[in-house]
């Protein structure tokens, strides 16, 4: 069901907030982040007081790429899928811009264990540099497996992946290796159950790595060519090739018919609210601001994808 983003009025400042020692700079992945405390008394309310966030820079090459993840946010709203709350925020002490990601978990009571801890059960050699075995086929083994036992509460996991597909192939996500989801656990007495996490991790999309000098100069077909040619992380089966976004949603919907209508109905939505559910990012003060060249490019990308994707399926 689609929900009202948490919508910031301006950019956030992170530079006395306290820092989480355990966390310091996060160990896992390719971009620089921390993990802060927002205040006891946040700046604006869509803040959680004394809530862990993680503070999720951009690659040094591309600076203005934390941007993504807040649009990405915005987007996930839209269509009705789960992602952690994302604001724009800085350290004024360092001048470093970043995403500012609500902590998924209540980290008092639950863990969370990426999918690849799983799947390198599963398969002793897997790589998970590169996530070359990451397949659909042993990703449903993982949940079936789990819904079975009845440890796992997701009503529907199949939805779930048509869901993570789905928003995947609209923001040109090429990034959903076996790290990049999982598994929220709770422990009750003797009774362990888990549920999935909210899709994270959803800046390498969007046309992040493309400089917008450049795709100013593109036409409708350089456009296609770009969207056509990105692919999904997830292979369908072991010895598979990777595939493009739009065939990979299209396959597992045809494997699970029954998910299909709501992918209709996620998917009822209009250019107009594209616009409507980011624009404000624009008015964002910042150091390194989401430039109208960026965002214009964000959309464009966004609205031939949306396109693409209402051929398909309505
Ligand atoms: N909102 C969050 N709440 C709790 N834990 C998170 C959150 N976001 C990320 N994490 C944890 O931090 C790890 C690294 O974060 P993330 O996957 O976003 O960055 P990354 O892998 O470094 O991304 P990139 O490769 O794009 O730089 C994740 O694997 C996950 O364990
Ligand atoms: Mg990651």
């Amino acid at each position: 069901m689609r929900t009202q983003p948490l919508v910031q009025k301006s950019i956030f400042d992170v530079a006395d907030w306290e820092s989480d020692a355990e966390f310091g700079v996060f160990p896992q992945g390719a971009r620089a982040k921390d993990a802060v405390f927002a205040p006891s008394v946040p700046p604006e309310p869509v803040l959680v007081p004394g809530k862990r966030y993680l503070f999720k820079r951009s690659k040094r090459s591309y600076p203005d790429q934390f941007w993504g993840e807040i649009i990405a946010y915005r987007i996930g709203c839209l269509l009705g899928v789960t992602i952690p709350p994302a604001f724009a925020a800085w350290n004024s002490k360092t001048g470093h811009c970043a995403a500012l990601i609500e902590w998924f978990y209540d980290e008092n009571t639950e863990s969370f264990v990426m999918a690849g801890d799983f799947l390198q059960m599963m398969h002793k050699d897997f790589d998970r540099k590169l996530g070359t075995q990451h397949n659909f086929e042993d990703n449903m083994v993982l949940l079936r497996m789990f819904s079975i036992r009845r440890v796992l509460k997701e009503h529907d996991w199949r939805q779930w992946w048509i869901d993570a597909l789905l928003f995947d192939a609209l923001i040109g996500n090429t990034d959903r290796h076996q790290d990049n989801w999982g598994f929220i656990f709770t422990r009750s007495g003797q009774n362990v159950s888990c549920r999935l996490a909210p899709l994270f991790d959803n800046g390498t999309s969007l046309g992040h790595e493309r400089f917008t000098d450049r795709v100013n100069l593109w036409n409708k077909i350089r456009f296609h060519r770009y969207i056509e040619n990105g692919t999904h992380h997830l292979k369908w089966s072991l010895n598979d090739p990777v595939q493009g976004h739009f065939e990979l949603l299209k396959r597992a919907v045809d494997e699970w018919p029954d998910t299909r209508d709501a992918v209709r109905t996620k998917l009822n939505f209009s250019v107009d609210e594209l616009f409507a559910v980011t624009g404000d990012l624009l008015q964002i003060d910042a150091v390194t601001p989401l430039s109208k060249d960026r965002f214009t490019f964000i959309l464009h990308l966004l609205t031939e994808r949306l396109a693409l994707l209402k051929a398909i399926f309505l």
